[in-house]
């Protein structure tokens, strides 16, 4: 399929109204990859006509769209997810280079997302409406019945971030157009190869033209404008809390779903399951050199069990394999940019300072900063409360399980949580308490199963993903009220 995409000079384009352009400029985008620095292709770095055609292309087909039978468009994405997998090899060897992830979660990733387009088509056949009778309600007659359906809400923006390019590009598209709208779709630049790749998939599987468009180019010089253009009725964004903050600044009456940073706390109570919780927390912390919101972001653990828990996740943290994804299976590969490197190695810099004990790590080659662990983190130190999306676990010792509440919600973010405990009532004791969208109990934090809720709270997000949840997000009810009259009856 890459032949099909690209140029003798590996230059992609967008798709908009079912043809592959450029923007009306010619500027480009050049993608390097973040393990060598090699040029893996340009994209169009589309301007704000570019991004007005789009708009306007893709709110024509959705007139269309709208009325085209669940049925036909759910074997339009049957048909999407059986060329996915046919692609399978394609594109995972073009994600690793891309984004620098592990061959097995690239494989993984698109597996996934098969699964997760083909369920989305299982679901939304299987959503219906509902009548509400009006005599439920004191005072109404008996002669009121309500008839409620979906309606799709028109031209979706969806905006994808780099950790997941196909994944989280295609769990906003999908439920988005079996709800009936269209899509424009605002890949993360470096990640945009393979959005534009899945576009392609998406369009060889039969997706109209007009239905599905994409518009890459730097956020910061269009973002602005895409999200506040008159014709986007919906945006589904997921990336940092800092930009999701600055659209709900500069954008009015557009419903947002956001899916944002996270700070993630894995509690670990006195009877808890070491192993098991070392296990969850190795696995949730460093893969993919933590660059997920739903890592395990930091370890609250009781102090008499703290000695034993941290033996065992050091012990654990020596199988980690880091290095170069492309020459073996690692699960540390090397970071997203320089930038991101320098931010991780600040937040390193800051807990050393300020008297962290460095247990595992705190190395850095370029991009590859070494599986971090440190305890005795105090909350002073940046570590405690940062996001850092790179491999760094903070040890932070509590005396009691209230103490790691009161710890996990003073954080600004609010996505997920983990408690390890061998006794249900104390699990329910603090899942009740924990202020985020979900609470695993004796697991890692993970967004999956994908038809499970899937949301953040305070800085972390707005709205709520997951299959259904998305397909009811980006649509909205609509009401048809019938009154009867008996024959004779005014
Ligand atoms: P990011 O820098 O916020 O970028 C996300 C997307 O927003 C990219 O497509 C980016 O485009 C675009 N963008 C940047 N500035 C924009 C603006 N002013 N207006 C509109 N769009 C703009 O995030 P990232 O670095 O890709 O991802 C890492 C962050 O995402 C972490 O904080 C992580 O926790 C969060 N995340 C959250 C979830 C979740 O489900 N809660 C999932 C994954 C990631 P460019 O690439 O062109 O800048
Ligand atoms: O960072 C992406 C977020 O949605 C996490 O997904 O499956 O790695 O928990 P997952």
């Amino acid at each position: 399929m890459l032949d099909k995409m690209r140029d003798d000079e590996n230059h992609y384009k967008n798709l908009v109204d079912g043809k592959w352009i450029d923007g009306n400029d010619n500027k480009t985008i050049t993608i390097y990859s973040p393990i060598d620095g090699s040029e893996l292709g340009s994209v169009p770095a589309m301007a704000s006509e570019d991004v007005d055609l789009a708009i306007e292309t893709a709110k024509q087909a959705q007139r269309h769209w709208r009325n085209v039978t669940i049925d036909e468009k759910a074997e339009i994405l049957y048909k999407t997810a059986k060329i996915l997998l046919t692609q399978k090899e394609e594109l995972t060897d073009l994600m690793m280079k891309e984004i620098a992830k592990d061959r097995k979660s690239c494989a993984s990733e698109i597996e996934r997302t098969a699964d997760f387009i083909r369920f989305t088509a299982d679901t939304a056949k299987n959503i219906s409406g509902e009548s509400i009778p009006g005599d439920s309600f004191p005072g109404v007659k008996t002669n009121k019945i309500s008839m409620v359906k979906r309606e799709p809400l028109g031209v979706i923006l969806a905006i994808s971030p780099f950790n997941y390019p196909v994944n989280l590009a295609a769990s906003k598209i999908a439920p988005g157009l079996m709800a009936g709208n269209s899509i424009v779709l605002k890949p993360a630049s470096q990640g945009s190869l393979c959005g534009l790749y899945l576009a392609r998939v998406f369009q060889e599987a039969g997706v109209p033209a007009g239905v599905l468009n994409t518009v890459t180019g730097r956020g910061s010089e269009i973002g602005d404008y895409i999200t506040t253009h008159r014709g986007i009725n919906f945006i589904n964004f997921t990336g940092s809390t800092e930009v999701g903050k600055h659209i709900s600044e500069i954008t009015s009456m557009v419903p947002l779903l956001m899916e944002l940073g996270g700070k993630d706390a894995a509690i670990i109570l006195k009877d808890a399951d070491l192993d098991l919780a070392a296990t969850n927390i190795v696995a949730g912390g460093y893969s993919y050199s933590g660059q997920r919101c739903t890592a395990v972001k930091r370890i609250l653990v009781i102090d008499e069990v703290a000695d034993t828990l941290v033996e065992k996740i050091v012990s654990k943290m020596e199988t980690l394999k880091v290095g170069n994804p492309l020459e073996q299976d690692v699960d540390i590969v090397p970071l997203i940019s320089e930038k991101a490197a320098d931010f991780v190695c600040e937040l390193i810099d800051d807990a050393k300072e300020k008297g962290a004990k460095l247990l595992v790590g705190g190395t850095r080659e370029g991009n590859l900063i070494a599986p971090t662990l440190f305890d005795n983190v105090t909350t002073d130190m940046r570590i405690a409360w940062e996001e850092p999306f790179g491999p760094v676990l903070p040890i932070i010792r509590v005396k009691s399980k209230d103490e790691a509440i009161q710890i996990a919600n003073d954080s600004e973010y609010g996505l997920q949580s983990a408690v390890f405990t061998s006794n249900i009532n104390e699990a329910f004791y603090v899942a009740n308490r924990l202020e985020v969208g979900t609470v695993q109990v004796n697991n890692k934090t993970e967004r999956g199963p994908d038809h499970f809720p899937f949301l953040g709270v305070k800085s972390s997000g707005i709205g709520t993903q997951g299959i259904r949840y998305s397909i009811e997000s980006m649509s909205r009810p609509k009401a048809t009220v019938i009154n009867l009259y008996e024959q004779g009856e005014d």
